[in-house]
């Protein structure tokens, strides 16, 4: 694709070129292959419509090559930040399969100090979500932390800010929407109550960073690792388990892996079904 200015003299002269966009496939590939090793962010079922994405992000930035681009991501973290923040989906609501969290009393009823890690949050939804249950439902719980990290930074800031759209909460119980919320105008705002339980930071989940956090009790790893291809999945498991203290739970989305992960136990319940770290 070629940007043209032309004169407002129409008489015969040519157009001339102002810059040349040189978006070839080839080189796409590089800065492609480069994100999934970073991020483990998969787009070879959606090349086209990515690389479309990628294309507009880098001439909204002045930038007219996939080279260019991938010189200047690891120059500007900034511009970095933005272009992650443009790749990922961050669809998610309050109680999304929430059978799941039938499981969580065992654990924690026998626990004091109990840390959870919600990885992905995105723009907070899942990590209150367990927070409002562990009230309501998980009598013995105390000192609750639950840590929830994602790579977008637009997402973590809206999950710092909690506050939500009636949509986002249509699958919580009218009661807890009560409880749980304060409603100014057509939104509404976590409470204090749980929103002190949380902690949010901006991290990807390959950097070793996440390691700083401690172990946990139990892990959230629900509807990324389908963005992954197999050895990625792989990866991520391996990291989640070393992250987990002895006996720790891994919970999955139910279409997030299709393969048994290494160095678990699956404990299969009425209600669905989690992983246990088995070895150390
Ligand atoms: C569909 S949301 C899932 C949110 C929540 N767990 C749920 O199930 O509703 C997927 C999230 O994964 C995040 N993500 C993708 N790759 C990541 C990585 N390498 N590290 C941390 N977060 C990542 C995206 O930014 C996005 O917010």
């Amino acid at each position: 694709m070629l940007r043209f200015f032309r004169r407002r003299d129409k008489s015969n002269i040519e157009p001339t070129v102002a810059k040349t966009n040189s978006f070839d496939g080839n080189n796409a590939d590089i800065l492609l292959n480069d994100i999934r090793d970073e991020f483990g962010l998969d787009y070879t079922k959606q090349r086209d419509i990515t690389l479309k994405k990628v294309e507009r992000f880098a001439l909204k930035n002045s930038i007219y090559s996939f080279i260019e681009l991938e010189k200047k991501l690891k120059m500007d973290s900034h511009l970095k930040q933005s272009f992650i923040n443009l790749l990922t989906v961050g669809e998610t609501y309050f109680y999304r399969e929430s059978a799941l969290f039938d499981l969580l009393c065992d654990t924690v009823n026998d626990n004091r100090d109990f840390k959870i890690l919600c990885a992905p949050s995105s723009s907070g939804e899942e990590a209150y979500s367990i927070g409002i249950y562990l009230k309501e439902h998980c009598k013995g719980s105390q000192d609750i932390n639950i840590v929830g990290i994602d790579i977008n930074s637009e997402s973590i800031k809206r999950a710092k800010e909690g506050i939500y759209t009636k949509r986002s909460l249509s699958y919580l119980p009218d009661n807890l929407k009560i409880k749980y919320f304060e409603q100014i105008g057509d939104k509404y705002r976590i409470t204090n109550e749980i929103k002190t339980l949380t902690d949010f930071r901006v991290q990807n989940i390959f950097d070793s960073s996440l390691f700083t956090y401690g172990k946990f009790d139990i892990i959230f790893c629900r509807n990324m690792l389908i963005y992954f291809n197999e050895q990625k999945k792989r990866e991520t498991l391996e990291i989640l388990r070393k992250l987990l203290k002895r006996d720790g739970k891994l919970f999955l989305g139910h279409a997030d892996i299709a393969f048994m992960p290494e160095g678990y136990k699956k404990v299969s319940k009425n209600r669905g079904s989690y992983f246990v770290r088995d070895r150390m």
